[in-house]
């Protein structure tokens, strides 16, 4: 298997029907080049740090059609979207959004903003 075959593994729509709680992060070329692997070592630690990677999942994933703004993070269950991540931004969604429940709106798009908005009114 070549460094950037990912054909091997779970696509999002695969995801979508699980249950349980997980961060999926695109291992794809595009979010690999754009550091998804410290995303990923960062994401591990954080979950860990927070007692949490027993009852989280991280799962890698085949491209999530959001390449130009890579890395990307989705958190399921809901698939909140997390585009361009960094290592210290996994962190804090690790914190609020799977720690506590409150998704981390200024990390997400911006449809998604106003959805949390119509939500809380
Ligand atoms: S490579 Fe990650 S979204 Fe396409």
């Amino acid at each position: 298997m070549g460094k950037h075959d990912t054909s091997d593994l779970p696509s999002l729509g695969d995801l979508h029907q699980e249950e349980q709680r997980c961060l999926a992060i695109c291992a794809g070329k595009k979010c690999a080049k754009a550091g998804s692997t410290m995303v990923l070592h960062a994401a591990q630690g954080a979950l860990q740090e927070a007692g949490l990677d027993a009852s989280t999942q991280i799962v890698l994933t085949q491209c999530q059609d959001q390449c130009e703004e890579g890395p990307v993070v989705t958190v399921l269950p809901g698939g909140y979207p997390y585009l361009n991540m960094r290592p210290d931004w996994v962190r804090q969604v690790v914190a609020s959004h799977i720690r506590d429940g409150v998704p981390v709106a200024d990390l997400l798009p911006r449809r998604w903003r106003r959805r949390l908005e119509r939500g809380k009114e």
